[in-house]
């Protein structure tokens, strides 16, 4: 297993994409526009390979000096429950510091909030819908 930053409108973020769309777009029915992928330029793209095969990824946005955001959280389905989201995470922990930010939040699906309690995030505040289903906003100070 493999972590590394992904170019932005690489081979490797056609595959990022392709993986994001499996795991989390089609399940609603929702696509990508060439927009959202366009602002995407501005992110640290984050991915995890099994030799040539991309099996997760997040995508990490700034969201103030302080504060970065991560999204597009994604295991491939066969490859979950075996310890890459945590993975992933711990890395996304690992550039957040390096870069100086304080906090890593998210915008937590409400089926994955377990997993992000198991790795010390908390929710704040209440329920809210986002693509049409209910996400927590979820944070960890990085110390
Ligand atoms: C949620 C997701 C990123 C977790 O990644 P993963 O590789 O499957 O998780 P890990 O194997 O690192 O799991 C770590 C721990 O969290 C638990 N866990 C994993 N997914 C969970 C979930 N959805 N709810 C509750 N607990 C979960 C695991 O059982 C494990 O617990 P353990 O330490 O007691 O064994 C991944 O399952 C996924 O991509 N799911 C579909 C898309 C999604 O929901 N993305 C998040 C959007 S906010």
């Amino acid at each position: 297993m493999n972590i590394k930053i992904i170019k932005h409108r690489s081979k490797e973020y056609e595959q990022m994409i392709q993986l994001r769309m499996e795991v989390l777009r089609k399940p609603l029915g929702l696509q990508f526009s060439d927009e959202d992928l366009e602002k995407e330029k501005a992110d640290i793209l984050v991915g995890v390979f099994d030799e040539q095969e991309l099996i997760g990824c997040c995508v990490l946005t700034k969201k103030d000096t302080a504060t970065l955001q991560l999204r597009q959280m994604a295991v491939a389905n066969s490859r979950q429950q075996h310890g890459i989201g945590t993975a992933i995470l711990n890395a996304a922990e690992l550039i957040a510091k390096e870069k100086g930010y304080k906090t890593l939040m998210m915008h937590a699906r409400d089926v994955a909030v377990g997993f992000y309690k198991k790795c010390s995030y908390i929710t704040v505040g209440d329920v809210f819908t986002e693509v049409g289903i209910p996400h927590y906003k979820m944070t960890k100070d990085l110390g």
